[in-house]
Formats: structure tokens, C-alpha cells, sequence
């Protein structure tokens, strides 16, 4: 039963404390994948809650996003879209240029306009077209700066795996802070995605990530104190 399959996740997972940083209980999801009852429940739990909700597409969180997010996509019939950590898509060049600039934020936009105006005109029509007509429209790189439980990063995407109207999950294996779904789901509604839900193997309460999503449902199998 559920609470079985539950109990035997929770109890797979290893519990480090003081890594990377003093104080920081590491949750330690390798020692679950290396019982394959436990990964097995754990993605079964995700399908059994996502295979009817009319998902099109699973996006995972760099790093471990990506191992819990493929199973789920495929046992749903969806596309998995990772979002990568800083530089590791490729992209137009002036998109990482301007990564931070929101292009429904008007400031943001009108300076990007002002700054690359003539050099986008020399050089950069004849580019752009090239990269999102002729490689299928899936170049165009934007990402998201986010707080972590320990520093700042930043998750990048690229624009042409989604298409607006198409219905998300996020997956990640724990929620901390809430600050990488919360950025997750913003790239995510930036393209005009809709994210129906966050799911994680694991939460850490006492962090309050589920309040930085606001009334975005969250969806966890085990919590941790
Ligand atoms: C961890 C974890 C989540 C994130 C949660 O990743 O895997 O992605 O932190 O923290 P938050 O809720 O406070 O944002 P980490 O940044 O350590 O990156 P990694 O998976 O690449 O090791």
C-alpha cells in the first residue's frame, strides 16, 4: 500500500549533516536509487498522480531533476525538458547576452532594444534567423537567477521545447527554500506554459519553500525535520 511504499523511501534516503556547509542536513537521494524498489515506488507514485492529468510536458531541475523527471515523462506519454544550470545549453548568443532580461518586463526590454539595437542589425538578424528558423526554433536560451539554501545560481531553458498553452509538472528531488521551482516555474509561465503542479521526492519544512510558491500546488512523498 501507499504508506508502505512510502515508508520504504523515506527510510532508502541517507541523512548527512554538515555537508557541503556546516549545519545543512544533505539529503542523500544516491543511497535511494541504489534500491530499485524504493526508485521504483518512487516513480510509481508520481505516474499514479500525473498519468490523467493531461501532462504534456515534465521538466526536471538540474541535477537530479533529471533522474526522477525521464521515468515519470515516459510512463506518461510526455516530453522531459531539463533545465539546465548556467551555460550548458546552447544558444542564440545574444540571448545569453541579455539572459536576465524578462521580455514581458517593458524596462528590461526597452534597454535590450537600446544596448544591441545596431549591433543586432549588423549582425545578428541574418544569426537569429539562421538558428531558430533553420535548427527548428529550439535555440533561443532564458534563464532565471534564484537563492539557494546555500548561495545563488541560475536554471536556463530553452524557449523552443515548450509551446505556449502546454501543461507542466516540475520535478526535482527535494525542496528546500522553494527558490529553484520557484524559478523553474517562472521560466516555465515566461513562454506561456502552464505548471500544474511541483513535485519532490523530498521537503524540508522548516524551510517554508512551499509558502515562496505561493498557491502553486506542491506535491512530496516523504518530509524531512
Ligand atoms: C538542490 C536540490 C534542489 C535545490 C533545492 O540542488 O537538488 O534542486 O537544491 O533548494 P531550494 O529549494 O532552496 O532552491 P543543488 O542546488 O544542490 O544543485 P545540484 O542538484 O546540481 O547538486
Amino acid at each position: 500500500n501507499k504508506d508502505d511504499r512510502i515508508s520504504r523511501i523515506s527510510s532508502s534516503i541517507r541523512v548527512i549533516p554538515d555537508f557541503p556547509k556546516p549545519g545543512i542536513m544533505f539529503q542523500d537521494i544516491t543511497t535511494l536509487l541504489l534500491d530499485p524498489k524504493a526508485f521504483k515506488d518512487t516513480i510509481d507514485l508520481f505516474v499514479e498522480r500525473y498519468k490523467d492529468k493531461n501532462i504534456n510536458v515534465v521538466a526536471g531541475v538540474e541535477a537530479r531533476g533529471f533522474i526522477f523527471g525521464p521515468p515519470i515523462a515516459l510512463a506518461i506519454g510526455a516530453k522531459f525538458v531539463p533545465m539546465r544550470k548556467p551555460k550548458k545549453l546552447p544558444g542564440i548568443a545574444y540571448t545569453l547576452l541579455v539572459h536576465s532580461c524578462n521580455y514581458y518586463n517593458l524596462f528590461s526590454y526597452l534597454t535590450y532594444i537600446t544596448s544591441f539595437s545596431v549591433f543586432v542589425i549588423c549582425a545578428f538578424v541574418p544569426m537569429t534567423y539562421y538558428y531558430t528558423v533553420s535548427e527548428r526554433g529550439c535555440w533561443e536560451v532564458i534563464s532565471e537567477e534564484y537563492s539557494l539554501e546555500y548561495g545563488t545560481d541560475k536554471i536556463e531553458m530553452h524557449v523552443g521545447a515548450v509551446q505556449p498553452g502546454e501543461r507542466a509538472v516540475v520535478v526535482d528531488d527535494l525542496i528546500a527554500t522553494g527558490g529553484t521551482l520557484t524559478a523553474a516555474i517562472n521560466l516555465l509561465e515566461r513562454v506561456g506554459v502552464e505548471v500544474v503542479e511541483c513535485a519532490c521526492v523530498i521537503e524540508l519544512p522548516e524551510l517554508k519553500g512551499r509558502d515562496r510558491l505561493g498557491e502553486k500546488q506542491l506535491f512530496v512523498l516523504v518530509s524531512s525535520t
